[in-house]
């Protein structure tokens, strides 16, 4: 099954699933201000956008950290993007749907955005289309703006990817199997950030597509060493 396809089918149970996740929202809130305290939007409100904005989650983040910033949710599912357009939003707040790793950046404005949050977007781009996600992200930011991604990676940390095994198949997975009836999408979500990059490697990645200042940042709780936030400046 497509990776999309997974997602429009666990959309409806998504929010419960993340809100058992202890640090879930917090992380997201923490990348969030960890892009709202770089961006430097001027005189006008900040341009945003929420990468792979799925139901919503970090596009409230975002909004919470911007208060008056425009914000573009993009996301490859109708079903994620459905659950998003559900909710109450301000008239600043919009969703589309797009692939990253197959974007037009020119048609969603290409160098007129301060800032972009990607929370869990890349290690579901495959392989081959990682490196033009990144160099989409790259054109999509006015010079100056800001990456911030937040992304799971366990690649070359034994302990860490011995910790990630045990709680996807002692909590994660059977929660998604007992609440949503879909072992395919956490069994999914398992296998993908085990065959995620290490984290040197998506730096490699975002200093190939041109960023700066690039920086990692790792979370606290049971997701140490598993959670990673990277930050990357477009140079002016
Ligand atoms: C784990 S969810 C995270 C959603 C949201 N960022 C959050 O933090 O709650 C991952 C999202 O990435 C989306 N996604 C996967 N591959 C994508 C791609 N290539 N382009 C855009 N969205 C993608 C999925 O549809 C899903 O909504």
């Amino acid at each position: 099954m497509q990776t999309s396809a997974l997602f429009d089918r666990g959309a409806s149970r998504y929010d419960l699933l993340v809100g058992l996740n202890p640090g879930y929202h917090a992380e997201l809130r923490r990348a969030a201000r960890a892009l709202a305290g770089r961006i430097r939007p001027g005189q006008r409100p900040a341009r945003l956008i929420d990468l792979a904005c799925g139901s919503g989650a970090s596009t409230r983040a975002v909004l919470e950290a911007v208060r008056s910033a425009t914000v573009l949710g993009l996301d490859a599912s109708a079903g994620m993007l459905a659950a998003a357009k559900a909710k109450d939003w301000p008239t600043a707040v919009s969703f589309t749907q797009a692939t990253a790793g197959d974007l037009d950046p020119a048609a969603l404005g290409a160098g007129s955005w301060d800032g972009i949050l990607a929370a869990y977007l890349f290690r579901n781009v495959p392989v081959e289309r990682r490196d033009t996600a990144a160099a989409e992200t790259f054109d999509l930011l006015a010079p100056g703006g800001w990456l911030v991604v937040q992304e799971y990676s366990v690649a070359g940390r034994g302990e860490a990817r011995w910790r990630w095994h045990l709680t996807c198949w002692l909590a994660i997975i059977p929660l998604g199997v007992l609440l949503d009836r879909n072992f395919s999408l956490y069994r999914y979500l398992w296998r993908s950030v085990v065959d995620f990059d290490t984290t040197e490697q998506f730096c490699d990645r975002l200093a190939a597509a041109g960023f700066v200042d690039i920086a990692r940042q790792g979370a606290s709780g049971w997701q140490q060493g598993i959670l990673h936030t990277f930050v990357a400046r477009k140079p002016c």
